[in-house]
């Protein structure tokens, strides 16, 4: 079988894992955390970056940073992961679903500004497969409405948008090193603050609404219980782990682009005369080669497409299951104004292929051979 993702490492982890073991400094907040942050911060220009346990743990530390209550209201794709939704609605607040862009699949930017209310406390724009949103005028109805953007920027590690690293365009974006993402330590992430105003509660929230931080830099004589948080740090050993991938960013991305563009040049003539559509990357961003998808004429050949590549060994999947129509999305959440039409159409013809950094070159030309021999009805 050729799965859909193999974690890749570097080569470099068991001797930093070793490393960091043998020096006994296991907790947070260690050399290593301190290592992974800065190249982190290196990669998505600039930010302060906090490592946290996930990518859903960023955006729980977001909304608390935020300062929700009952009745708020977070603007975002319903094409995207629960975890975009959840962190609001953990804090009592009420995600507003945009629809996504038939060509990027990322959140309509002409349809955000009707969605905006008196309760509106942020725009959360997510890069789909790391691909840029429209960014320069979601932060323009942002600014005309003086809410912060949010990037959940859990495919976006490497891309770009108008020369500019996804990961510094919003006031604070969310990082996931899970075990499908470019760079992982199975479960991780971080938060990126691009406003230096915040860095300080957060990293309060981080660590049990402690000012525990302060304390080992000799700046307060006991650490105590200053704000509402919860215990998002990870350990010295996983950022161990996370800083061989760091290190070898430049090497993986070359394995994964060269996967992403045989892909894309093998499948043209293929999916152009059977109607089928494949990612849109407009000149000005550059993506990571995070994703590698195909949006089938419908349902039916979606089904039939992951059927036929699981008959040749191989694992298709389809992605997001629309939050506006989910059960508690419908429960706790509203969506904006026309509806989610385009992410319900998709989410039910979309086919990811198998992109990993040591997916060889003749088991991906088994995938292309599969794909290829599909015949559409
Ligand atoms: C857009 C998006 N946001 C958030 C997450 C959650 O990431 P994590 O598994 O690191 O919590 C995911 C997971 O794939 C995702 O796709």
């Amino acid at each position: 079988m050729i799965p859909f993702n193999i974690a890749h490492l570097t080569g470099r982890e068991e001797k930093y894992l070793a490393e960091s073991m043998s020096s006994r400094l296991l907790t947070g907040d260690g050399p290593f955390t301190e290592r992974a942050s800065k190249l982190i911060s290196g990669l998505v220009g600039g930010g302060a970056t906090l490592l946290t346990t996930s990518c859903t743990h960023a955006l729980e530390m977001t909304a608390l940073l935020l300062d929700l209550a009952e009745g708020d209201e977070v603007i975002m794709p319903s094409f995207t992961f629960v975890s975009t939704a959840n962190a609001y609605v953990l804090r009592g607040a009420t995600p507003v679903f945009v629809d996504c862009r038939p060509d990027t699949l990322n959140i309509d930017e002409r349809l955000v500004e009707a969605a905006i209310t008196p309760r509106t406390k942020a725009i959360v724009v997510v890069h789909y497969g790391g691909v840029a949103c429209e960014m320069d005028e979601i932060l323009a109805i942002a600014r005309r409405h003086g809410v912060p953007v949010i990037e959940d920027n859990a495919h976006g590690f490497g891309g770009t948008y108008r020369g500019r690293a996804l990961g510094s365009l919003g006031s604070m974006a969310t990082q996931s090193f899970h075990a499908t993402k470019n760079i992982q330590c199975g479960e991780g992430g971080a938060l990126v603050l691009n406003e230096p105003a915040l860095f300080e509660r957060a990293e309060i929230i981080r660590e049990k609404g402690t000012n525990r931080g302060q304390f080992f830099r000799g700046m307060v004589d006991k650490y105590r219980w200053v704000d509402v948080g919860s215990s998002y740090l990870p350990s010295d050993l996983l950022a161990a782990f996370l800083t061989a991938q760091l290190e070898g960013f430049d090497a993986i991305q070359k394995k994964r682009m060269r996967v992403w563009d045989t892909y894309h040049g093998e499948l043209a003539a293929w999916a152009a005369d059977n109607g089928v559509a494949t990612p849109t990357i407009a000149e000005d961003r550059e993506h990571p080669a995070h994703l590698y998808f195909l949006v089938m004429p419908d349902h039916d050949h979606q089904r039939r497409l992951i059927r036929h590549l699981g008959d040749a060994g191989i694992l298709g999947v389809f992605h997001y299951v629309p939050l506006d129509s989910a059960p508690v999305g419908v429960e706790r959440g509203r969506t904006a104004p026309g509806g989610c039409p385009v992410t319900a159409d998709v989410s039910q013809r979309l086919v990811r292929l198998p992109l990993f950094p040591d997916l060889s070159e003749s088991d991906q030309a088994r995938v292309i051979d599969a794909v290829t021999s599909f015949e559409l009805a």
